[in-house]
């Protein structure tokens, strides 16, 4: 069994980050979505990884290297441009050849892994099996509707769902899968979708099986559920405190504070993770946040938040809620005269005020 892991594509729901950094590299809990993929693979005792990668290929490769960190091999298949799904798949074959292999989007994140569904597969052999989870806004997905056991119909983003039933970024394939992709045509967005080539094969009387998924899921394309799933992995992560806090702060319930932050009369409430080289001074930090590297918080109050390497946020009169603040950002609070707002924000960047 092989693995394959998506991770082109071009992340314009997380603009502006996603201009300077591929999607699967942002952080969920200070660990890149991409490698709780390459976990799970693992895990499921998948050594053989293929990952396809498109513009952001270099920063990808940087971060995963030749997979030893997990004890995988990767090999990197170049896509040349977001096509869709299936011709992930296409271009996969010479990689693939013809042994089964599992699917995964690389933003994609599951609380319980994928080792059951990998052994159900290798003891069924069907053609697919699909995961599926029921979700309250099922147009934003592939759909899937069901009679029994038996997948009737896909169809992607519907406008009107016939089900609740969403396609987890999670497939199992044997090797029919590649006359389907062949069958094809683009659809309403131009990509060759991988619903239309599982439909592929259900028209064609070949078994395709469901398995609807126990535990969250979580798909990270988008900012509310990247903070979900951050909140989640973080309520999982314990209480381990490296890093040197003085006499005046206090570090309440699960947070990590890694070895070399600094924590200066301030109280930090987990669950929240701090990384190394972080600063927090007079500041509060308060659950389901997570610092990366290099953070400067000061005089400020943040929570339920995602801060990148290097950023600093200092003196300002409003705690921070719901946010993703990028590399190197800096927010500050400047003289009281003029009272005004002065921005300098990338392309896409959004700003939420109370007044
Ligand atoms: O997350 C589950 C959903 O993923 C399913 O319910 C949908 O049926 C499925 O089409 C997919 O929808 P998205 O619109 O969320 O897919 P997205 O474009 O975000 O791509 C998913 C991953 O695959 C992402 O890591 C980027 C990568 N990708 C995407 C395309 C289109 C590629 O590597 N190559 C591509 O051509």
């Amino acid at each position: 069994m092989k693995g394959l892991i998506l991770s082109g594509g071009r992340g314009t729901r997380l603009r502006p980050l996603t201009y300077t950094r591929a999607k699967q590299l942002v952080p969920v809990a200070n660990k890149p979505v991409l490698f709780y993929g390459i976990e799970a693979l693992a895990a499921a005792g998948i050594r053989d990884i293929g990952i396809v990668v498109g513009d952001t290929r270099p920063e990808i490769q940087a971060a995963v290297g030749d997979g030893s960190a997990w004890g995988v091999a990767v090999t990197y298949i170049e896509q040349d441009a977001p096509r869709g799904l299936a011709h992930a798949v296409l271009i996969s074959e010479p990689f693939l050849q013809r042994e089964p292999f599992v699917m995964y989007l690389g933003d994609n994140l599951l609380a319980r892994g994928i080792a059951p569904f990998v052994d159900e597969f290798l003891k069924t052999a069907p053609a697919a099996q699909i995961l599926l989870a029921r979700v309250p806004n099922p147009e934003r997905f592939g759909v899937a509707e069901l009679d029994g056991d038996t997948v009737v119909r896909l169809v992607e983003k519907p406008r009107e769902p016939r089900s609740d039933l969403a396609l987890v970024g999670v497939y199992l394939f044997g090797p029919g899968i590649f006359d389907a992709v062949k069958r094809i045509r683009p659809s309403f967005r131009d990509e060759l979708e991988i619903t239309d080539a599982i439909q592929a094969l259900i028209d064609r009387g070949e078994t395709v099986r469901p398995h609807v998924v126990d535990g969250w899921w979580k798909d990270t394309g988008r900012l509310a559920d990247l903070l979900e799933a951050n909140r989640l992995i973080l309520a999982t992560r314990g209480r381990c405190v490296e890093g040197d806090i003085d006499e005046e702060s206090r570090i309440e319930g699960d947070v990590v504070v890694a070895r070399g932050a600094r924590i200066r009369q301030s109280v930090v409430r987990g669950p929240a993770i701090i990384g190394a080289g972080t600063r927090i001074e007079q500041a509060y930090v308060g659950p389901y946040t997570a610092m990366m590297n290099d953070v400067l918080v000061r005089g400020s109050e943040i929570e339920h938040s995602i801060v990148l390497e290097g950023a600093e946020i200092a003196d300002l009169a409003n705690r921070i809620v719901d946010s993703l603040i990028g590399r190197n950002v800096r927010i500050s609070r400047q003289p009281a005269k003029p009272s005004a707002y002065r921005f300098m924000l990338g392309d896409n960047s959004e700003v939420g005020m109370r007044w």
